[in-house]
């Protein structure tokens, strides 16, 4: 199937809200170090412009769920791909994420991570349909709350392609 993409929001509006974002984050945790953990691939695009705009110390780590094969709808599985390398316990996690949709991934993931005993544990994302949710997740920092459309770019992909889109565009299947 062929498709167009629609550019929905543009790389400078992304910028400017995630220098934003980072500088909220920098006021919160005042005299504290946080602890990034990206989701792949989704978030690395998101979590790399966020982490520059920080000025509190930073660590980073990663993780890989897969809850989408190449189709549009979320199965509701998830399956842990690559874990942390470190332990949570006593650090201020900020879990980022590229996209907040119906909820089931981050839910899950939320409840697994709390379990390793964090100081604190919040929920960053680029993105948030709230139309869509099906769990109750709450988000602590959002980039743009965006309706229920299929989005890509800034790290979100179409059957692995337009991660690398510098701008947020609608895919629109003709
Ligand atoms: P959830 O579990 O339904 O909230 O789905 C979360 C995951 O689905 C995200 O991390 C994305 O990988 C993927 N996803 C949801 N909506 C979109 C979209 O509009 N474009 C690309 N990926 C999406
Ligand atoms: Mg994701």
């Amino acid at each position: 199937m062929a498709e167009r993409i629609k550019v929905l929001l543009s790389e400078e509006r992304v910028n400017v809200r995630i220098r934003e974002i980072g500088e909220q984050i920098s006021r919160d945790y005042a005299g504290k170090q946080v602890h990034l953990v990206c989701v792949l691939k989704g978030g690395s695009f998101f979590l790399c412009e966020l982490a520059k705009r920080i000025t509190v110390p930073v660590s980073l780590d990663f993780m890989s769920v897969s809850s989408y094969g190449g189709d549009t709808k979320s199965s509701g599985v998830v399956k842990i791909v690559k874990d942390l390398d470190e332990p949570l316990k006593d650090k201020h996690v900020i879990v980022v994420e590229d996209i907040v949709d119906s909820g089931r991934t981050l839910s899950y993931l939320l409840e697994m991570l709390r379990d390793r005993g964090p100081a604190s544990l919040r929920l960053c994302t680029l993105l948030d349909k709230p139309e869509r949710r099906v769990v109750n997740v709450s988000v602590d920092y959002t980039g743009f709350e965006i309706p229920d459309q299929f989005v890509v770019g800034y790290g979100l992909d179409y059957d692995q392609r337009y991660r690398n889109l510098p701008y947020i565009g609608v895919v629109e299947f003709e």
